[in-house]
């Protein structure tokens, strides 16, 4: 288990190119954007507001989580410390190490969770119980 801390979780500000008629604005990740390369991209939606998602940590996988639309919270947990992160800027993601358990809830109606992931999907690479991951962190020298 990585010995990363919530503190290694930051936030990303995607480039922003602002129409000058006033048609909106567009982003772009571009392949140096993110500190690893993007092998998967899914999306939450649909989201009830009282639901929450993710309630797991990853062994190997980074991801960046982007809101598309609207707004939610990232609940973060390094197994000492915690912290939530709100995202609400479709220009502006959060950057998620390996070896960091997350929760997300408070789904606005009608958000979207854009994440961009290091690697295909593999159930292998979650650990899906709060006491195993403390443990398993305690345990990492
Ligand atoms: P999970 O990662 O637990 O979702 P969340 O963290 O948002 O609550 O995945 C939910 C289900 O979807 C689970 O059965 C695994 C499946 N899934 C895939 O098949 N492929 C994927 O890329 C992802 C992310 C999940």
């Amino acid at each position: 288990m990585k010995k990363n801390t919530i503190h290694s979780t930051t936030l990303i500000e995607i480039p922003k190119i602002t129409d000058k008629e006033g048609r909106g604005n567009l982003s772009v990740i571009e392949k140096d954007c993110l500190p690893f390369k993007i092998e998967r991209v899914y999306y939450l939606y649909d989201v009830p507001s009282d639901a929450y998602r993710g309630g797991h940590a990853h062994k190997n996988l980074k991801q960046f989580l982007l809101p598309l639309s609207g707004s939610f919270d990232v609940i973060l947990k390094d197994g000492e410390n915690s912290k939530t992160v709100t995202l609400n800027k479709p220009n502006k993601g959060l950057l998620i190490v390996p070896g960091i358990w997350r929760e997300l809830e408070n789904f606005s109606s009608g958000a979207v969770c854009l994440v961009l992931a290091s690697n295909v999907y593999d159930e292998n690479d979650y650990i899906r119980d709060f006491d195993t991951f403390v443990a398993q962190k305690m345990s990492t020298p």
